[in-house]
């Protein structure tokens, strides 16, 4: 992958500033250094390798030189978007978990930033903002996916299986083309990000839907119930065993099954 490669393949697209890294700390702390200059909207930054790959809460996202997709992609909201952010982390990873079914890989969505094949995280999805005043500037949705086997961490250091496009396909897939194909769906999603349908779709795709789920955050008790679905904001919705409508909002929560 390089500069010229990486412009060849998204010429179609129609996209903002496009930047290609060998090697960067995060695609997305340089994506949010460029949001504050006048970076146009729908620009990327990609890299071949993260030495400072970012979850939630800067929880560690490993990214070997060559082995994955890590890009940053930089939204400058409309107007019109601008009260529907919540659901920005749904719309990448619908483009993802979409994109992907294409190929034939039974992709769901872990409410509310992984993409999972056959239960195993495939892909992580970091948005952040940047605001200004009480304004939001632009959001940053910064894609990891792992394509090449070597790109997925030793089992020991996981909170949650993880898997790979090489070994849900057999061979991995050219990474160029993983990236153009979720752009894709991307730009052609985007304007349902205004409309339920964008939670419809959402929905239709999430991981344990009417299962046993427990959902941890910080140190309060986790709350248990059945996955029943998503609220127009895209917060999660559980039923717990009194048979209560609960609505997990975003934040450091973390899914799990119960089985
Ligand atoms: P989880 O439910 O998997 O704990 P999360 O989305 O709550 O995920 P984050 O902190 O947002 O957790 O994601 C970072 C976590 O993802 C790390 O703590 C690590 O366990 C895991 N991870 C890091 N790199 C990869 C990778 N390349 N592939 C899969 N998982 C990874
Ligand atoms: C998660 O599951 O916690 C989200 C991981 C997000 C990883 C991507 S890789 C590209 C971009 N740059 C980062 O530092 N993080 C995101």
């Amino acid at each position: 992958m390089n500069q010229n490669d990486l412009k060849k393949s998204l010429s179609k697209l129609p996209l903002g500033d496009i930047r290609f890294f060998e090697s960067i700390g995060s695609t997305n702390d340089e994506a949010l250094a460029r949001a504050a200059a006048e970076t146009p909207d729908l620009s990327l930054i990609v890299a071949d390798e993260q030495t400072a790959g970012r979850g939630r809460l800067d929880r560690k996202w490993f990214t070997p030189r060559g082995t994955a997709l890590a890009c940053s992609l930089i939204l400058r909201p409309t107007a019109v978007e601008k009260p529907f952010l919540t659901r920005t982390v749904g719309l990448a990873a619908l483009a993802v978990a979409e994109s992907l079914r294409k190929r034939g890989l039974a992709a769901q969505i872990k409410w509310p930033n992984d993409v999972l094949i056959a239960g195993r995280k495939v892909c992580g999805i970091l948005t952040e903002s940047v605001w200004s005043g009480e304004d939001v500037d632009c959001v940053v949705v910064g894609i990891g996916v792992n394509v090449q086997k070597d790109s997925v961490p030793p089992s020991d250091s996981l909170y949650f299986p993880a898997t790979s496009l090489e070994e849900e396909l057999g061979a991995a897939p050219e990474r160029l083309e993983i990236l153009r194909d979720i752009l894709e769906v991307f730009i052609d999603l985007r304007p349902q990000l205004v409309t339920d349908e964008l939670i419809a779709r959402w929905a239709s795709l999430l991981a344990f839907q009417g299962e046993l789920i427990q959902v941890e955050s910080g140190n309060v008790p986790a709350i248990v119930g059945h996955l029943t679905g998503l609220d127009t904001d895209g917060s999660l919705q559980l039923r717990n065993e009194h048979g209560e409508s609960i609505t997990v909002r975003f934040g450091d929560v973390r899914l799990r099954p119960l089985a």
